[in-house]
């Protein structure tokens, strides 16, 4: 790594991965069957949209608490011709698919909104259209699934490939961002954060964004939200635009995510470091809780064109980023709300199953070498009858990191203030400081310092919990354990973890190193694919992931490349139960420069949304690869018209004459 970055490279360096807790399957499922559109409409309109789907609601967590305490252990195969690895400018899917490109960056969302035009772009014309770099997918059912919100995060912006102005990437060490005008900054406001989308599947077995929807929703940089839970009104989050610390504008790098069961989406904050500029003196009472989050960052120069991203004009402002923001997608005016209980650090995402105690688990990675795998667990159990009493049941709550021991068991460490070494004397004087410095407070617990936890994902009929761990490259030999099993770990690797009898609240839990990523045809690789794997279907660098409904395992990678793996990101199908455990074969593949995101299925399992990333970028191992512009991109996929850049898109793969994906 170098100290010049592309927010890509750095993105891969220090971001989180999500996870996709709308994958739980039944959940789906029986939403999909009991919520009706026409409920759920009213819900969009009414002031108290959670109320209007108590019943419906009720009978989904019960019958999903059911599934879970079951454990039951059958998951059928996947059954698809892979397609072949490798790296141009299309994507490509296995045979017998159609993969639709659903919308692009620039795409209309509100009412009014222009038709994209990359030579005319403003901010107000960007705040109407679908933002940039979608990430976490998450699909709620409004009528079963052919009809429902799709929820899109906008993780962060490429400069380089969006503004025909610019002669190439800018950065504070190199350029010192001399092209980024405040115009280009706002653009670059406007095309973050999230976009809700109403879709509806034809009879022709297309989907299409619904124009004029009433849940169109675009959320930015801008958005105000409320800032809840236990750091809400503290000294810390104080600044002179919110002198209570109670709201902020806007939620930044929202990589992956979740959906809950009543409904909400989670929505995680990444790589917040990145947006912050200015030096704070040593002796500033945040230069340490600065200093492990990486602030400041200096990818962006908001800071220049607006004061609350210059850390010393306004030093409180960066520790109002990295939370998991709650949102209401059924209703447009809803006020999304940063749950601090869940912690500040660089989630990747927010994978979540109701206990069988009923309480609610939701597993987060922290996307950064040598850190952490967290789960947070409610005070109170989820309530099935009334599912808007479970409105604010995430700001309250047990938080725990995790350390992996080496006889294969694990420990929940919790993250309270007063235990342990989370005390004055540390410099915690409140719950508030243990989650403003989660990272810190972990340090002092001792927790497993792992290979850049991305997605986490329970899977509801197995309760086996997976962790994407991405790489590592600069683990070294003295520091492998056993759960960080290589030293320049390059590919990455998948821990499976097992809580015991299924309770998912344990304090304890086992592991296995499920799978060891990279070319097994290499032998010092390592890796340790199952022999029926084909040299297609091996993969490094897992990130993001999710369970469908049938309780299958579908990997998103970020950061293979011709240079690195010889072959493009993609989504991989990943056997886990039986004899074909670690079997994996290849199911879509990006185009140059992309990476694979928000991998998301229907409840129905005949759609399989997933989001292509930076697409465009070059190929940044390659020596010879020529820097990427707006006008010398790796791919102008998905329009490939000249002046029209590459744009990042949502993909609706569906089976040709219909039918489950990969049964
Ligand atoms: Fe934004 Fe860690 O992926
Ligand atoms: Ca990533
Ligand atoms: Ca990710």
């Amino acid at each position: 790594m170098t100290d010049h970055l592309s927010k890509s490279q750095a993105a891969e360096e220090s971001e989180n991965a999500g996870s996709n807790p709308s994958a739980n399957p039944t959940m789906g499922d029986i939403i999909a069957q009991r919520l009706g559109r026409r409920d759920l409409l009213k819900g969009a309109l009414a002031v108290t949209a959670l109320g209007m789907t108590a019943a419906p609601l009720a009978l989904a967590l019960a019958a999903s608490s059911q599934v879970a305490a079951q454990g039951s252990n059958t998951t059928p195969s996947f059954n698809f011709t892979e397609i072949e690895a490798g790296s141009d400018e299309r994507h490509h899917v296995a045979e017998g698919y159609d993969a639709d490109v659903l919308i692009r960056w620039g795409d209309p969302v509100l009412p009014g909104a222009r038709a994209f035009d990359p030579q005319a772009q403003n901010p107000a014309t960007q705040a109407r259209q679908f933002g940039y770099n979608n990430d976490y997918l998450g699909y709620l059912p409004l009528d079963g699934s052919r009809r429902g919100l799709l929820v899109v995060n906008h993780e962060y912006t490429n400069e380089e490939l969006m503004f025909p102005s610019l002669p190439g990437r800018q950065d504070l060490r190199t350029v010192r961002f001399k092209d980024m005008t405040r115009e280009l900054v706002d653009i670059e406001m406007m095309a973050h954060g999230g976009s809700v989308l109403e879709v509806a599947r034809g009879a022709d077995g297309k989907w299409s964004v619904v124009a004029g929807s009433p849940f169109a929703r675009r959320i930015t940089a801008e958005t105000e939200m409320e800032i809840t839970g236990p750091a809400a009104g503290h000294d810390r989050l104080k600044t002179s635009y919110d002198p209570a610390g109670r709201k902020v504008r806007g939620m930044l790098n929202n990589c992956a995510g979740a959906m809950t069961p009543w409904g909400t989406w989670l929505t995680c904050e990444e790589n917040v470091n990145g947006y912050f500029w200015g030096q704070l003196a040593d002796t500033h009472p945040e230069a340490r809780n600065y200093r492990r989050m990486g602030i400041p960052g200096n990818w962006y120069n908001w800071g220049q064109h607006h004061e609350r991203f210059d850390i010393v004009k306004e030093p409180n402002e960066a520790n109002r980023f990295g939370w998991v923001v709650e949102i209401d997608p059924r209703d447009p005016n809803s006020v999304p709300k940063k749950r601090t209980a869940m912690g500040r650090f660089k989630h990747e995402g927010a994978a979540n199953i109701v206990n069988r105690d009923g309480r609610f688990v939701v597993y987060q990675g922290d996307d950064e070498r040598f850190d952490y795998v967290y789960r947070f667990v409610t005070a109170a159990a989820v309530n099935t009858a009334t599912p808007a009493a479970n409105r604010d049941i995430l700001d309250a709550g047990t938080l725990s990191v995790a350390r992996y021991d080496a006889d294969g068991t694990g420990q929940w460490l919790p993250l309270v203030f007063g235990q342990g070494p989370l005390t004055p004397a540390n410099g915690f004087n409140s719950q508030a400081d243990v989650v403003i410095e989660c990272r810190r407070a972990a340090d002092l617990l001792g927790a497993t310092k792992m290979d850049r936890p991305e997605d986490v994902e329970a899977n509801p009929k197995t309760n086996k919990v997976y962790v994407m761990l991405t790489n590592n490259s600069r683990r070294t030999a003295a520091q492998v354990d056993a759960v960080n099993p290589r030293a320049e770990n390059r590919f990455g690797h998948i821990v499976e973890m097992t809580p015991p009898d299924g309770d998912h609240a344990a304090a304890t839990f086992r592991w296995e190193v499920m799978l060891r990523c990279g070319d097994p045809s290499i032998a010092a690789v390592g890796a340790t694919f199952n022999p029926n794997t084909s040299k297609d279907g091996w993969f490094g660098m897992p990130d993001n992931c999710a369970v469908d409904a049938a309780g299958r395992l579908w990997i998103a990678t970020d950061g293979n490349a011709p240079s690195k793996t010889g072959r493009a990101d993609g989504i991989w199908a990943l056997e886990t139960e039986g004899p074909a455990r670690g079997t994996s074969k290849l199911f879509y593949r990006v185009p140059n420069g992309a990476e694979m995101c928000g991998p998301e299925l229907t409840p129905d399992l005949e759609t399989f949304f997933v989001a292509v990333q930076h697409p465009g970028e070059p190929d940044e191992d390659d020596p010879n690869a020529k820097p990427a512009t707006f006008n010398t991109p790796s791919t102008r996929w998905p329009d490939f018209k000249d002046g029209m850049p590459p744009r990042p898109s949502v993909v609706a793969i569906t089976r040709r004459g219909g039918g489950k994906i990969a049964m």
